[in-house]
């Protein structure tokens, strides 16, 4: 099979890495790609959110499969674009990815199912919105509806800063368009948990737990990140909590985009608060998590082109997916300001020593290769994973080949996987 990974993050290298190890896999590409994909897999100069090219790119190659891995792309109708092309595709349609796309979508679905989530009010204009402010309970959560690069989620401690949320979402238009609505949600407390499942239709199987570490500095404080790190599976997660998962979210979920007619084929991503009363739904996404990927996958011991493919045609029920039991740790080296501003092009030194330890992975995120050296090109640079009997042992892998590395202002937390989830 010839395969098509579109993105260029830890994710795509995780997944690229994962399917490399196939025995049906030949040929795989990547579009664009990074430093470490180009290792393993051939790199594409198309963007990922240059569909049509894309979508050529695979007709004139003759691609087996594609899989996407960022959000926009999915939001942006690419899976479509390339069913109406008769090209398999891994993700779900423009449709099916209003999931995540708009809030405002997922909050109505799971309104309609009593899926239980945050209380929740949807403003369209900012004067009732601001109005709100005034009398909701504090703290708050203001969200924009659409795609913010995982920037549009703001918690207010207080009145003013409420305010300024809306109106820099509304008004200001932080977010361009996905700020055009927004909406305004009690503060969940408890624990965040990971959750992927590979969903066909009514049918879905789990995959491995997960918990991002989603604040910039140790002690979780600092703004929120992409994720700065993960360690699957996650400690806060039980065979009771699977079953009210399956019972109070899942299925209602898959019953109610059914009924609706929309058919979700792809990696459903829930993240999830663990609350006092019970599990809540925080978001939906809509493809591989990233850093929780390169916790994931690291783990599987199964194949997993043919459960991707299973997923797409049909048949997931029938497919074997065995997990290591052992810990993966992954912890993000970023570039010095991220996630604000942060310079690119340093030199990463120490690369290839790391490479030979065993049980570490390194995924490459922001890098690229320039004048025979591997540099910096993004906020978060690259991801280490080490796999352990425990968490200590993960941890001093994955910091042990951490030592090992150097690039100017390399950043990154100290304490991944450190703590047990807050209970
Ligand atoms: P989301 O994009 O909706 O997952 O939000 C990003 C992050 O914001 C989540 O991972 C949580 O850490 C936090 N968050 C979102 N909604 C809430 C909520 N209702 N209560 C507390 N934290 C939240
Ligand atoms: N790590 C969270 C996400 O991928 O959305």
């Amino acid at each position: 099979m010839k395969i098509l990974v579109v993105g260029s993050g830890g994710r795509e290298h995780a997944l690229v890495w994962k399917l490399s190890q196939s025995s049906e896999a030949d040929r795989i590409f990547c579009a664009p790609g990074n430093a470490g994909t180009e290792e393993i897999a051939e790199n594409v100069s198309i963007p990922a959110n240059d569909l049509p090219k894309l979508v050529c790119f695979a007709k004139e190659n003759r691609i087996d499969l594609t899989v996407i891995g960022p959000d926009d792309a999915l939001a942006a109708g690419i899976v479509d674009l390339f069913e109406a092309k008769k090209l398999r595709v891994f993700g779900p349609t423009k449709e099916a990815a209003r999931l995540e796309a708009s809030k405002i979508f997922a909050k109505e679905l799971m309104s309609a199912e009593k899926i239980p989530t945050a209380q929740a009010r949807t403003f369209s204009s900012s004067a009732e919105a601001l109005t709100y402010c005034d009398e909701v309970a504090l703290p708050v959560v203001i969200k924009a509806d659409g795609l913010a690069l995982g920037k549009g989620v703001i918690m207010a401690h207080d009145r003013a800063d409420a305010r300024q949320a809306v109106r820099s979402m509304m008004e200001e238009r932080a977010f361009g368009e996905a700020g055009r609505r927004i909406i305004i949600e009690e503060c969940l407390r408890g624990s965040e948990c990971s959750v992927h499942a590979l969903v066909s239709g009514k049918s879905f199987r789990m995959l491995a737990t997960a918990r991002d570490h989603k604040r910039a500095l140790d002690g979780d404080e600092g703004p929120n990140t992409g994720g700065m790190g993960a360690v699957s599976p996650a400690d806060n997660w039980n065979t009771e909590r699977e079953g009210n998962f399956t019972s109070s979210i899942m299925q209602p979920l898959l019953d109610g985009l059914t009924r609706n007619g929309t058919m979700f084929r792809g990696l459903l991503f829930p993240g999830l608060m663990i609350t006092d009363d019970g599990l809540r739904v925080l978001e939906f996404n809509c493809r591989f998590g990233d850093p929780e990927t390169q916790v994931i996958l690291p783990r599987m011991k199964s194949d997993l082109l043919p459960l991707l493919v299973a997923t797409i045609e049909g048949g997931l029920e029938n497919v074997a997916i065995e997990f290591d039991p052992r810990i993966a740790v992954t912890v993000i080296l970023a570039s010095g300001g991220y996630p604000g501003k942060y310079e690119t092009g340093k030199s990463i030194e120490g690369l290839k020593n790391t490479a030979r330890l065993s049980e570490v992975q390194i995924f490459h995120a922001g890098t690229k290769r320039q004048e025979g050296k591997t540099v910096t090109s993004g906020g978060r640079v690259l991801a280490i994973t080490a796999l352990g009997g425990s968490v200590t042992q993960a941890r001093e892998r994955a910091y042990a080949a951490i030592d090992q590395i150097r690039f100017d202002g390399c950043r990154f937390r100290r304490d991944i996987a450190l703590r047990p989830a807050p209970t």
